[in-house]
């Protein structure tokens, strides 16, 4: 790997995936080209690297993608790539294609790659795509909006239906071990109660907060479920079942349809911002960092300061959710 100029980059998606990475990507080429550099796309992430799945992609390569879901390059999870062997042979692989940096974009676990790289020597940018805004540093990640859009037109919908049969329904919503998701999308729909990993709650609570739901005449309630809160979705439903609190009970697990579909416009600007910033970055000579919205600026942080961190929920958001819950 040449240790000053920059000729040829590759950008590969790594981890889940989350709406706004195409746009990502076909800014990461365009601004790459833009700069005189060659650009080559690696397809599924890690896994890719190591099978020598690298191609040479130009600006019409990236055309027409900048509204779609999903990702062209495709992505792939890799267990194994925390191992040094595979290390050593991902950069053996970048160095037979002659590529002299890389950028990642993904969640927490590809930045973690990255910085294994960048530690060796490589030259790495990364950049925050993943729908759980649980990377530290970052005031938001790629595809969180979309996501969070996605959430709120489901449980207003789930709303119509639940109001016309007076029923309580468990809205069950992704962000692994954080509860951004759930707790934004809570308060943004008036959910009469939140469940996120970050504050526990008792069942007994959980149950007497629908039942006094029940009781002032509410017409339903609606519970946000963050799937790595302390309760899980189905002991609520057996246990306000069980306990009779007066609606009726159904449950809906919005799984991966909050993973895909059109990015808005909020994460389609992110992307684009993030994708020129990165390639900006690497040109600059930077290495071992990931380009972060800052208020309304993109900044740099350092991996080695993201990682093993998680990217806290504002408590003052946990309380709001309870003061207008009733
Ligand atoms: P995300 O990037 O969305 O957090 P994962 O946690 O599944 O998703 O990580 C995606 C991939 O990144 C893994 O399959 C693996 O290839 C790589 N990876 C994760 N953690 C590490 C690590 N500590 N060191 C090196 N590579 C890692
Ligand atoms: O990190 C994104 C995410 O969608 C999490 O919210 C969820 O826990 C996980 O990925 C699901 O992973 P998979 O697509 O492998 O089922």
């Amino acid at each position: 790997m040449s240790e000053h100029s920059i000729n040829r980059i590759a950008v590969m998606t790594s981890g889940g995936d989350s709406p706004g990475l195409n746009a990502a990507i076909r800014a990461v080429v365009r601004a790459a080209i833009h700069h005189g550099l060659e650009v080559y796309g690696i397809r599924q992430a890690y896994l890719g690297l190591m099978n020598g799945d690298i191609q040479r992609m130009d600006s019409r390569d990236v055309a027409g993608i900048i509204q779609q879901g999903g990702t062209i390059l495709q992505t792939a999870r890799l267990p194994e790539f925390k191992e040094d062997s595979y290390q050593r042979k991902a950069i053996r692989r970048l160095n037979e294609h002659g590529i002299d940096a890389l950028v990642v974009i993904g969640g927490d676990g590809s930045l973690s790659g990255a910085l294994a790289l960048h530690k060796k020597g490589v030259r790495v940018i990364g950049i925050p795509g993943s729908i759980d805004n649980d990377i530290w540093g970052t005031a938001s990640s790629i595809g969180v909006d979309t996501a969070l859009n996605t959430i709120l037109e489901s449980i207003d919908r789930l709303r119509d239906t639940a109001s016309s049969h007076e029923r309580v329904f468990l809205v069950e919503v992704m962000g692994r071990r954080c509860g951004y998701l759930a707790l934004t999308a809570g308060v943004i729909t008036g959910a009469e109660v939140v469940l996120v990993p970050e504050k526990e709650l008792k069942m007994e609570e959980l149950g007497a907060a629908v039942e006094e739901a029940y009781m002032r005449g509410k017409s339903h309630a609606m519970v946000i479920v963050a799937e790595g809160a302390n309760l899980k979705t189905e002991d609520i439903a057996q246990y306000l079942v069980q306990h009779d609190i007066g609606f009726e009970v159904r449950t809906t697990i919005l799984g991966h349809v909050q993973r895909g579909g059109r990015p808005t416009a909020f994460d389609r600007q992110l992307a684009t911002r993030m994708g020129v910033a990165a390639v900006e970055t690497l040109i600059k000579g930077e290495s071992g960092v990931m380009v972060a919205l800052e208020g309304t600026s993109i900044v740099t942080r350092e991996l080695e300061e993201i990682i093993g961190k998680q990217r806290p929920i504002n408590p003052q958001l946990i309380e709001l959710a309870n003061m207008l819950a009733h």
